[in-house]
């Protein structure tokens, strides 16, 4: 099973989903879904459909979504979970299982209280349970690199007699090095019977900075599946990054000859999604999608791009979908050419209000000479995933200055019933989201607040977004507006509708079920 294809496994939505504060409803992971679909990913991990309600309504909703990759659930070994995750998948065009347990010996004495012979049987028996099903189906050794490889030999001897179609070998804890995957990956796939029948695959997490290393260096090694998200989110300090996996192997592919079926144009507006929705900001220089990525600041390198890009440029910004801030529409811009446009981006989501994504482009349009494709990314994201909003913004009224406490005033529609409060605060956006809670009558505590531009110029956008908690639950909310105290009141409301939507959601799944 040696070709010169990657396949990419995307779980942005199952261990992305796993970075602290950056839980999706299941609107947004549909919306991420398809953004996954569009860039062509060959597997979705779409959840962990026996780990809640809303997970299995999630994979649910998902696999009934997406048409071209293969759409899976995780999966422990129980009965009971296979069960779910295939009930949560029946509706995918090609359903998938990922059945994991760990193999380490750490972990079977301190959290599995299993032998190293009652792990094996029930990796087996859960992978021949779920082979009667269904095709596609993976198994993955958790904590494989902290594992004994002869006894992971005989792990996988089984599991590949059972049916498993993909062997994937996590580095859980992010502990491994790129030689030692290498070598451990050249060591399995040589000395596993049946190994040649089966995809192996590499799952990194980024304790120590090298989950694409290790990725690569697994892939270097034989393996055919990288298991990655969008922007290296995940569980702890992330897993492998999707873009720079991609981008790494076709850029070197002079080194690899390896190819994946990533729309590589459609990196950038995945990216940005995923930002947008989980809150979680992009560094400024990170590989690929950060701001610096093809920036040019000394001299002598900006000479040399000017003389010629192939001096310090090894990729082109348009290959990830970076339009160079591409001025595209204005205010006599109509709805075809904005339409087109998003199609162009291919962020034009079918089920999106294209009617409301006008209406909000043209509010913008009128506040800004230019509006560029970052403002449309902006636009879109929001609307993609807009929740039915309970609270809306009638009217924002703040003052400040040197002598006196920052005040502010709000209308806000509750349930369509205008409410009007006003508060004091440290500052004006403090103020503001004061008068804000006030009028809602919510209690929730503010978490994450963060505020960039986009796009250069006087007129550019503030998009803020933050994070706030209201017990256990969390959700985040963005905003963007040529006023950054308007962006942040929107932000703001923009959390506490989703909060609502999530407690009204939880309490209709616990009523009704999935
Ligand atoms: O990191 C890990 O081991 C996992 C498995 C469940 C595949 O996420
Ligand atoms: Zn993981």
């Amino acid at each position: 099973m040696k070709t010169n294809y990657v396949q990419i496994f995307d779980t942005t939505l199952r261990d992305g989903e796993q970075s602290p504060g950056a839980s999706m409803n299941v609107e947004e992971k549909v919306a991420i879904a398809r953004q996954l679909e569009q860039l062509n990913v060959d597997v979705i991990e779409a959840g962990f459909a026996a780990s809640s309600e809303g997970d299995y309504d999630s994979v649910h909703r998902v696999a009934e979504t997406v048409t071209r990759p293969i759409v899976l659930s995780l999966s422990r070994t129980k009965e009971g979970d296979i069960e779910r995750a295939i009930r949560a998948v029946e509706k995918a065009k090609r359903p998938g299982i990922h059945i994991f347990i760990a193999t380490s010996d750490i972990h079977l004495k301190h959290k599995l209280m299993m032998s190293r012979q009652e792990v094996v049987d029930a990796a087996a028996w859960a992978i021949g349970f779920a082979k009667k099903r269904l095709d596609y189906v993976e198994f993955s050794a958790e904590d494989a690199s902290r594992s004994d490889r002869d006894y992971l030999v005989s792990v996988f001897t089984e599991v590949i007699k059972a049916g498993a179609v993909t062997i994937n070998v996590p580095d859980t804890t992010g502990y491994a090095l790129p030689e030692q995957t290498g070598e451990l990956f050249r060591f399995l796939v040589a000395n596993t019977p049946g190994g040649d029948r089966v995809s192996w695959s590499a799952h990194c997490h980024n304790d120590l900075g090298m989950a694409v290393a290790n990725s690569l260096a697994a892939v270097a090694a034989g393996a055919r599946q990288v298991e990655c998200t969008v922007n290296g989110l995940g569980e702890r300090a992330g897993n492998t990054s999707m873009e720079e996996v991609v981008m790494a192997l076709k850029t070197r592919s002079d080194f690899f000859g390896l190819e994946t079926g990533v729309v590589t144009e459609q990196i950038y507006p995945a990216s940005r999604l995923v930002s947008q929705i989980t809150g979680i900001a992009i560094p400024i220089n990170k590989p690929i999608v950060g701001e610096n990525a093809f920036a040019h600041e000394a001299g002598i390198h900006q000479d040399g791009v000017l003389k010629n890009k192939i001096t310090y440029e090894i990729m082109r910004p348009e290959t990830v979908g970076i339009g160079a801030n591409r001025l595209v529409l204005g205010k006599h811009s109509g709805r075809h050419a904005f339409v087109d446009r998003l199609r162009t981006l291919g962020i034009a989501a079918p089920d999106m209000d294209m009617n409301k994504a006008f209406e909000r482009f043209k509010a913008l349009a009128d506040k800004k000479k230019s509006v560029y494709d970052e403002d449309l990314i902006s636009i879109v994201a929001g609307e993609a995933v807009r929740v039915p909003d309970r609270y809306e913004l009638a009217h924002l009224h703040v003052t400040s200055s040197s002598e006196d406490e920052p005040q502010a005033t709000v209308r806000v529609r509750v349930d369509g019933a205008e409410r009007r409060e006003h508060a004091t605060g440290d500052g004006m956006v403090d103020a503001c989201f004061k008068a804000i809670a006030q009028a809602t009558g919510t209690h929730c505590t503010l978490e994450r607040y963060a505020v960039k531009a986009i796009t250069g110029g006087e007129d550019a956008q503030g998009e803020v977004s933050c994070l706030v908690r209201d017990g256990e639950l969390t959700s985040t909310g963005q905003g963007a507006h040529t006023d950054i105290i308007m962006a942040s009141a929107l932000a703001f409301l923009n959390a506490l509708n989703k909060m609502d939507y999530r407690k009204r959601y939880a309490e209709r799944l616990r009523v009704e079920g999935p």
